[in-house]
């Protein structure tokens, strides 16, 4: 299994945080990714989507890759304050975070809107990281693996391969709190994830698909967290947004 083990990703979701200004962030994150990491683990940062292009052209040339957020899963049309996957490739990105919890609660996403989006995002070439995760209401009642399985049957589309698809177990409870699962639970619920993943996505991919923790991921903790088996990467909201604490979470994969 460890030499199946698929090459690490952590990525930043910048949520609705940053200005033009913030490409000074990028170019700190470039300037301390040098071979010691890159050679271990893939860096992603998606900022918010006025901001897609101008982070995409200052990445050129750099080995980190730039996402959007979440997008529409028709190409183009009447669709007043939404982006299209191929708006998002068009601007320099290469993946999509969809189905956050923040959209699934401000925004009313279901499974299959999450799973529309990430076909769109697949039809234009991006690869989809897809959040699932279970309420604390939800883990207390004994429900996280029921939750988190349904959220995954619904929300993956057909046609999905470890090339394009990415999933991130967030526990809603955990983002932006400062609380963690301990690491007997992430591996419980990342093992059960690699499971579905046979009937998800088949057998020859099942074990490449990356499956990223997200939820209060920090340099002092991400060590603990990224050891955990089936936990290839970390999807990280705040701390992404200062250089030195993201590259200290990409750290726990540099040894
Ligand atoms: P957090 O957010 O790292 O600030 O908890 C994670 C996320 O929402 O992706």
């Amino acid at each position: 299994m460890s030499v199946d083990r698929p090459r690490p990703l952590v990525a930043g979701n910048w949520k609705m945080n940053g200005l033009k200004a913030s490409t000074k962030v990028l170019a700190e994150i470039q300037a301390d990714y040098g071979p010691g990491l890159w050679r271990h683990v893939d860096l992603v940062v998606c900022p918010p989507a006025p901001l897609t292009a101008i982070f995409a052209l200052a990445a050129v040339g750099t080995r980190i890759g730039i996402g959007g957020q979440d997008c529409h899963a028709k190409e183009s049309g009447a669709y007043t304050g939404n982006v299209s996957a191929e708006m998002l490739v068009d601007a320099g990105a290469t993946h999509v975070i969809l189905g956050h919890s923040e959209r699934r609660q401000y925004h009313g996403e279901k499974d299959a809107d999450v799973r529309a989006k990430a076909e769109a995002a697949h039809r234009a070439g991006l690869t989809a990281i897809v959040c699932v995760g279970e309420t604390r209401e939800e883990r207390e009642a004994g429900k996280t693996l029921s939750v988190v399985r349904k959220q995954l049957r619904g929300s993956i589309p057909e046609g999905s391969t470890s090339e394009n698809l990415v999933i991130a177990y967030e526990p809603v409870w955990a983002i932006g709190t400062g609380l963690t699962p301990t690491a007997g639970d992430v591996a419980e619920v990342h093992a059960a994830i690699r499971d579905d993943l046979k009937r998800l996505v088949g057998k020859a991919e099942q074990n490449k698909v990356r499956i990223l923790y997200g939820g209060s991921v920090k340099p002092s903790n991400a060590g603990e967290l990224m050891a955990v088996p089936n936990v290839d990467g970390a999807l990280v909201g705040g701390a992404s947004l200062v250089a030195v604490d993201f590259l200290g979470i990409a750290r726990a994969y540099s040894k």
